[in-house]
């Protein structure tokens, strides 16, 4: 009785434990049935909101970001983009490992050695893509971010609701959600 007991409890325990680690491991769900080659090529980085205090800060000054996405023969995902930083046009690099499901990303800074999580949350590949990251180990691990994906440089109004609406849902005040303008020194190809 006692062990039937200590098995039952065991089990319930496991199941419990079960759900908080899935929940403390994704904060959010993925794209169902996320297909990472309908996701590559050209986005816009239309919108941002982050409770980093670099980001309340520097959120004024950003604008719009052009990114390329491409696949690495490793299987990674490599997201070059382009920003306007100190009226000069600079390019980073980021290189986004799989992590179990598709849609799901780690990314590592090479600079801090920070582990950040990524996930593609809601996309239709075509105008736009929603996702969301947060530091996982290292100094950034207090980092929460959502990001727009736009296809185009002048996401719509319905766009921007819903991004809006994705910010809230991920506990996101108002006040720390922005639009980038577009800035048109650094969104054509440079080649
Ligand atoms: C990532 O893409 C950029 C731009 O095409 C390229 O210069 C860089 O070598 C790529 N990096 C990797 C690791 O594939
Ligand atoms: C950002 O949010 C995370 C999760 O809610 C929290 O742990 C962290 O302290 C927040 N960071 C800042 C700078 O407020």
């Amino acid at each position: 009785m006692a062990a039937s007991r200590g098995l039952w409890m065991g089990l319930v325990l496991l199941g419990v434990l079960g759900v908080l680690q899935t929940r403390a491991q994704d904060p959010v769900s993925v794209q169902p049935e996320f297909q990472q080659d309908k996701f590559l090529g050209r986005w816009f980085t239309a919108g941002l909101a982050s409770n980093s205090s670099w980001f309340r800060e520097k959120k004024a000054a950003l604008s719009m970001c052009r990114s390329t996405v491409a696949p690495t023969e490793e299987g990674a995902l490599n997201i070059t983009s382009t920003f306007l930083r100190k009226n000069q046009c600079e390019t980073r690099t980021l290189l986004l490992q799989p992590a179990g499901r598709p849609g799901r990303y780690t990314y590592t800074s090479p600079h801090w050695g920070s582990t950040y999580s990524v996930w593609v949350v809601d996309t239709d590949y075509k105008e736009f893509a929603l996702l969301y990251s947060e530091g996982a180990k290292g100094p950034g691990q207090d980092f929460r971010m959502a990001t727009l994906y736009s296809r185009s440089q002048t996401p719509g109004a319905e766009l921007k609701q819903k991004f809006m609406a994705f910010c809230k849902a991920q506990g996101f005040t108002e006040d720390i959600v922005v639009f980038l303008p577009r800035n048109d020194k650094c969104m054509e190809e440079q080649d």
